[in-house]
């Protein structure tokens, strides 16, 4: 896999490249925003698919007998941990299964807890499902994010919280919570009768110095009050072919989230999403492996490139995920001049930090799913727009 070659992109109707008018942007900024991957996918499912659309017949289709037992086995081998058959329930996507999750776990008007700055629609999800918000801001301490637990819990006890969305690995700071953290976490909410819905999208990149703990495995008895949110969108990039994988270990909520399902009408999944992920968790190893080693190369490059160029931008480790949260407060802007920064003189197209919390108007996270020549286009387009303050 030649993860260095620029494959163009604009003119497939990628929402990366091609939504630029939609956002305001002109046709040639540069995008590093929308959390995909500008590499093709792993060859087993790009030929698993070839055959499919050889068949030429996309009737409604069911999961192959082959899909359950290569997701078993990707968790199984990956986080050593062994799922059941019953608690697996598809969905088009993790944002559809978190908004699902939110009506199963929670009834109007309760309220919902997340810890920000935190990936934007989990505020989204809650609000428009008539539940309220209630946040526990991270603590960002030394360059370095962590759980405040004490915060944690007064907010559940003083806004009697039902549910929170958890992101684990965590988008956009790059954590990637230890096991003394998930535990203590969940006796917090054990201990208050709090459902945790776990959205582990970014699982398959965790640093291996940083293992990932799947929420439920840390805390079996909480099992009963968890939804685990997976996907093979972010580890094949799949996104567009619209599979996710919910785990509901609880039989009482495998059945209220079945019910939400319904609801919404969703029932047959994504044909060429199911032969997609089937196919990527039965050989799509080898093909991740280089791919984390490559964006972890790209980490490396930016957090150079900022030490010798761009000292006032700081990079905040990450520990896991593909994305890098730049602490940008060195240069001394106002959120105005530093989106102009990024928009009009850098000509770069990142998630800006306000939209990921309150208190985050000094950040930007940048994508670094690219080739690394993108990357070094993106980064010398940024200093030269720093030089010219
Ligand atoms: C934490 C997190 N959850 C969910 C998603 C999106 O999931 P989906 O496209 O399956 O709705 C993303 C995408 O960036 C994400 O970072």
């Amino acid at each position: 896999m030649n993860f260095d070659a620029i494959i163009e992109r604009r003119g497939t109707d990628c929402a990366k490249y091609d939504a630029y008018a939609e956002h305001g942007h002109t046709a040639d900024i540069l995008p590093l925003w929308v959390a995909d991957m500008d590499f093709r996918s792993p060859e087993c499912v790009l030929e698993a698919l070839r055959e499919a659309v050889n068949h030429g017949i996309f009737g409604y289709s069911i999961r192959s007998s082959r899909y359950f037992p290569a997701l078993q086995a990707w968790f199984s081998k990956h986080f050593d941990w062994e799922i059941a058959p019953q608690w697996l329930m598809n969905t088009p996507g993790v944002v559809f299964a978190l908004s699902a999750a939110v009506r199963a776990t929670t009834k109007i008007g309760d309220n919902v807890l997340v810890l920000p700055p935190v990936y934007y629609p989990f505020y989204r999800v809650i609000a428009d499902n008539d539940r309220k918000i209630v946040r526990s801001e991270l603590n960002y301490e030394n360059g370095r994010y962590t759980m405040n637990f004490a915060d944690i819990e007064r907010k559940i006890v003083e806004n009697d919280v039902k549910a929170m969305i958890f992101c684990s690995p965590h988008n956009p700071v790059g954590r990637v919570w230890t096991l003394a953290e998930l535990q203590t976490l969940g006796a917090i909410c054990k201990k208050h009768n709090v459902a945790v819905i776990s959205d582990e999208i970014h699982c398959d990149f965790a640093f291996p110095e940083y293992p990932h703990t799947p929420f439920v495995k840390a805390c079996p008895d909480l099992a009963d009050n968890v939804i685990i949110c997976t996907a093979p969108s972010k580890t094949f990039n799949l996104a567009g072919l619209q599979v996710s994988n919910i785990l509901v270990p609880g039989e009482e909520l495998q059945k209220r989230f079945k019910r939400e399902l319904d609801i919404a009408a969703y029932h047959d999944v994504n044909r060429l999403g199911a032969v997609a992920a089937t196919a990527a968790y039965e050989g799509g190893e080898e093909w991740l492996t280089e791919c984390k080693a490559y964006m972890r190369e790209n980490l490396k490059y930016i957090r150079n490139f900022l030490a010798a160029r761009l000292p006032k931008i700081k990079l905040v480790e990450p520990e896991g995920t593909y994305l890098a949260w730049l602490d940008c407060s060195g240069l001394g802007l106002t959120k105005e001049q530093l989106d102009d920064l990024i928009i009009n003189k850098a000509n770069l197209w990142l998630d800006t930090g306000s939209i990921f919390g309150e208190y985050t108007e000094q950040f930007q996270r940048i994508v670094l799913a690219c080739p690394r020549a993108t990357l070094e286009k993106a980064m010398e387009q940024l200093a030269k727009a720093v030089d010219s303050l």
